[in-house]
This record gives structure tokens, C-alpha cells and sequence, in this order.
């Protein structure tokens, strides 16, 4: 069903309005980076290699954008909070593309090109937006973690605010998960869903692949712990996105499987009681 349908006061019934008015509150702006006074002696070739890795990562936000654009173009409320979104995240590789030019690094078109090629998303609207909760909170918690491990003073700075804004984005994808399940035509279907797809990433642990985690591992081994920590953030989130309590992330699967077939055996019953008795 389209988000549009049911709406009869788009300012309070959207939740993109005060969203927006969360995001201006914590909005931080590339001149409040004090750039004078990064700290060239603690700059290595690893450490400027890391962080063109890092905005490399950063750089699939078009095209994630443009895909979320077709999925949810009935969606009045979810599109405009990806304009924000959009600007957010094409200011994070701006600040790292900045701190970089500023150590003596230049990047070609070829490295922006390239960084936005994206695999082809799931068809399923839960599970892509399921799927941005927990890489949000992997961004954030990683970047949090870089910026607690970081000499360089300006460096620490930029990733302590993408850090905030990664989380931040997490509660505004967690938001529209949320209502995209309640609108839904089986609400439970959609939840098995929800912990589906955090059991598939939680499995094959593909954020161990990301970027910033990366970066964290081979910056002073803190990546393990940060990467135990950020499990049990994930499972937590999904947990009340789901409505279902999950002990211990390593159990995620037994919950899934649990509730699917608790699932399919309440929907069994339901058509077998909407079955006329003379049938
Ligand atoms: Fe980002
Ligand atoms: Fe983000």
C-alpha cells in the first residue's frame, strides 16, 4: 500500500518534517573542521592509503539513492528524507577527500566513478532498508571507534562526525522500516524478514569486510572488540524493529526460524477458519 493513501495532514503524519528538523540540530559544517591544524608528523602512506579506502566506501551513495528512488517512488515521505540523506553522505568522502588533498593526495574521476558501482539491491523493501539499518550502524560504530583510536587531531574530529551522523541515519532507516512493515499487507511476514536479513549479514559477518572496519583492524587490533560490540548493537536494533527478543547474536537464527514458523502456522490456521464449513 502507498504511504500516500492513508495521509490526510502530510506535516504531521510524515515523519520526514521533524527527521529534518533532528538532522539540522546536529548538522555540522565542513568550516567547522579547524584544517590548519592537521598534524602532518603523525601522517603515514598506510595511514592516507586507509583513508582513501575508507571514502572509497563512502562513494555508493548516488547510486544507492537512485535505486531507492524507483523502489519507493510512491513513498511521499521516505523520498524527501533521501535528499537529506544524500547530502549527509556525499559530505562524508567530501571531508575525507578534502583532508587528503590537503596531505598531498589527488584522486582521479576514475576513483568517484568506480566507487559508486553498486551490486543490485533485493526486491524486498524490508530487506533493503533492513539491510541500511545495520550497515549505518556498522558505519557509525566503526568510524566511533576510528575516532577513539586516532592520533591525527583532524582526522579525529572528521570521523567522531561522521561516526554521529551514521547513527543518526540508522534511527531515520530504522523509522521507515517500521512503517513500511505496519503498512504492510502481513506485518509478521515482513518481521521474519527484518530478522532474515540480520541473520544472513550477522552470519557471513560482511561488515568484517567493510571499509572502516578494515581500517579500525589493521589501525591497532581494537577491530575484534569493535566488531563483537557492533553484533550486539545490530542484534539489539533488530530486535525491537522485529518486536522479538534476541538473547545473544549468535542465536539469530534459531529466532528467525522460530518465528517464521510460528508465522506460517498462524496464517495456516487463519485461511483454514476462512474456509466455509460445507467445503
Ligand atoms: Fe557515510
Ligand atoms: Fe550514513
Amino acid at each position: 500500500m502507498s504511504a500516500s493513501v492513508s495521509v490526510n495532514d502530510v506535516f504531521s503524519d510524515l515523519s520526514y518534517y521533524s527527521l529534518f528538523d533532528v538532522a539540522e540540530k546536529a548538522r555540522w559544517y565542513m568550516k567547522d573542521i579547524a584544517w590548519d591544524s592537521i598534524d602532518k608528523s603523525l601522517i603515514t602512506p598506510h595511514l592516507l592509503e586507509m583513508v582513501k579506502q575508507v571514502a572509497f566506501g563512502e562513494l555508493t551513495t548516488y547510486s544507492a539513492t537512485q535505486s531507492f528512488m524507483s523502489m519507493f517512488e510512491d513513498d511521499i515521505d521516505f523520498t524527501q528524507w533521501l535528499a537529506v540523506w544524500l547530502y549527509e553522505e556525499t559530505k562524508h568522502p567530501h571531508a575525507l577527500v578534502k583532508w587528503l588533498s590537503l596531505n598531498g593526495v589527488q584522486l582521479p574521476g576514475k576513483y568517484l566513478k568506480e566507487g559508486r558501482i553498486i551490486t543490485p539491491m533485493t526486491k524486498s523493501k524490508v530487506e533493503m532498508l533492513t539491510f541500511n539499518v545495520i550497515s549505518e550502524i556498522v558505519a557509525g560504530s566503526m568510524y566511533m571507534t576510528m575516532s577513539e583510536t586516532m592520533p591525527e587531531p583532524v582526522l579525529k574530529d572528521i570521523t567522531f562526525k561522521l561516526g554521529k551522523d551514521e547513527m543518526r541515519h540508522s534511527v531515520g532507516f530504522e523509522n521507515y522500516a517500521r512503517r513500511t512493515i505496519e503498512s504492510s499487507a502481513d506485518p509478521d511476514y515482513e518481521r521474519s524478514i527484518v530478522l532474515r536479513s540480520a541473520w544472513v549479514f550477522l552470519q557471513t559477518d560482511q561488515f568484517i569486510n567493510h571499509p572502516v572496519f578494515l581500517t579500525v583492524r589493521s589501525l591497532d587490533g581494537l577491530g575484534d572488540s569493535a566488531g563483537k560490540k557492533t553484533r550486539k548493537q545490530i542484534a539489539s536494533r533488530i530486535s525491537k524493529l522485529a518486536g522479538v527478543d534476541i538473547p545473544d547474536p549468535d542465536h539469530i537464527y534459531d529466532v528467525y526460524i522460530k518465528f517464521k514458523n510460528e508465522h506460517l502456522a498462524k496464517r495456516k490456521a487463519r485461511s483454514a477458519v476462512a474456509v466455509p464449513a460445507n467445503a
